[in-house]
């Protein structure tokens, strides 16, 4: 059952529990009420008629015994008793409900039921008519309450009509405010599956209700943090395609010219050898060919190099950090390095180290661009299976509000999210630049 029914069942069913509540307090007021009020009367009536039997003369008995003594139908308008006269034998010669009064609609059956009660506790009162000691008939004064009843019954109708309408305008102002307080339930969906569709530009808008207002705020930030990530995701994947291209072009390249050339060179020397008319001219040739290997072992180093740290395996992180600090500091003679390396890095995952060692390298190739500084720090330390690296410079730093073209940080962030580590960066214009990074460690597989 949906919010705007169950709200109107529990409201509809309050209001019968109270009208029900409040109707039995009615009903049993107007029983009271009624009960003390038909007793006086009938009091005052049987006290009225006990007088009029005492002043009945001998003279009187024929119109006693045509029932016209006591002019009841005139005390028709004695609505609380029913006042009948009869004679010797029990016939009734006269009453004051002659004719009937209730042009009213009857009330129904429940209500009659819900006050006939009354009268059982009324007792009926018989009066013995005796003119000079004979007995002439009797007079029964009987509670009578059913015109109480209609008038009672009237009263109540109305309440009852005015408590309906009530019900009705409560219900209907409540099942349309809780529509319309709903009503952004449903921009909430329709931008929820918008955006599950994979259209990232779906927002809420600002709502009128301040709780729905904050979830849409919410939802509106929510959207546009995953709509810049996802954007920024792409990039890097693009990014990513394109120095993977570029880093194949400039093999090919270095292949083709370098390698291609020498190895030209070496099939000339070999040729050459083979039709050597002396030995010295032959050794010639070798010794040219041995060159050119030479030249090609040092050109096939530095292509390794670059495709993958040397060193990281055989002789481990410390020394290749070192090795390639060194060579950094030979191009950047203006910069002091303090390098701090601690901990054991033998039994650690290689795509960790590899990691530490690019992370390393990014962060030297950015203070060789950017930086213009002096000093540098770097430290790499392993504690408790954590290794926890912190790169500061002391040049210009840089505005971090201002969105960067390349994408060497975020790759560097990137990377480390993706080890479920920590990345962080602080600088500031002329404060240089701090990078600290919390990788985890995993065991060698
Ligand atoms: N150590 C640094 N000192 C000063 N500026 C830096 C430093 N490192 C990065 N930056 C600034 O941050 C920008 C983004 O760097 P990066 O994400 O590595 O991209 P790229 O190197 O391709 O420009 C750089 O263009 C530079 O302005
Ligand atoms: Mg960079």
């Amino acid at each position: 059952m949906n919010l705007k029914l169950r709200l109107n069942l529990i409201i509809t069913i309050l209001l019968l529990l109270i009208m029900l509540i409040g109707g039995s307090f009615t009903i049993k007021n107007a029983r009271t009420n009624i009960q003390a009020e038909i007793a006086s009367t009938a009091i005052l009536a049987v006290h009225m008629l006990n007088a009029e039997i005492a002043n009945l003369k001998t003279s009187d008995q024929p119109m006693i015994k045509s029932g016209a003594i006591f002019k009841l139908k005139t005390l028709n308008n004695i609505r609380h008793l029913k006042i009948d006269f009869f004679d010797v034998s029990g016939n009734l010669l006269d009453s004051n409900r002659a004719h009937s009064n209730q042009d009213k609609t009857p009330p129904p059956d429940w209500f009659i039921h819900s006050m006939d009660t009354v009268t059982d506790e009324l007792p009926v009162n018989r009066q013995p008519v005796y003119v000079a000691s004979q007995y002439l008939g009797e007079l029964v004064i009987t509670p009578d309450i059913s015109y109480e009843i209609i008038e009672e019954w009237e009263d109540t109708k109305g309440i009852l009509i005015l408590l309906g309408i009530f019900f009705l305008v409560v219900n209907l102002l409540v099942y349309f405010s809780v529509s319309m307080a709903l009503r952004p339930i449903n921009n909430i969906l329709v931008a929820l599956t918008d955006l599950e569709a994979g259209n990232l530009a779906a927002r809420l808008p600002k709502f009128t209700l301040p709780e729905l207002s904050k979830i849409s705020d919410k939802f509106n930030v929510m959207a546009n943090t995953l709509q810049s990530s996802i954007e920024s995701n792409h990039s890097l994947t693009q990014q990513l395609i394109r120095l993977q291209e570029d880093e194949r072009k400039n093999l090919a390249q270095e292949l083709h010219d370098e390698i291609g050339q020498h190895l030209t060179a070496i099939h000339l020397d070999a040729s050459a050898i083979k039709s050597a008319k002396n030995i010295a001219s032959a050794q010639e040739s070798a010794n040219a060919i041995e060159q050119v290997v030479r030249r090609m072992m040092e050109i096939v180093h530095t292509m390794l190099q670059r495709l993958r740290p040397n060193g990281l395996d055989e002789l481990g992180l410390d020394s290749a950090l070192g090795e390639l600090t060194s060579t950094w500091l030979e191009r950047q003679p203006q910069i002091k390095l303090d390098l701090h390396i601690s901990g054991d890095f033998l039994n650690i995952d290689e795509a960790i180290l590899i990691s530490v060692y690019r992370l390393v390298q990014e962060c030297l190739t950015n203070i060789a661009r950017y930086a213009n500084a002096k000093q540098l720090t770097i430290s790499v330390i392993k504690e408790n299976n954590i290794i926890t690296m912190s790169i500061h410079d002391d040049g210009i730093g840089f505005d971090t509000t201002i969105k960067p073209k390349g994408f060497g940080l975020a790759g560097m962030k990137e990377r480390v999210e993706g080890l479920a580590g920590r990345f962080e960066l602080q600088t500031a214009i002329n404060e240089g630049v701090t990078i600290t990074i919390e990788l985890p460690c995993t065991k060698k597989g």
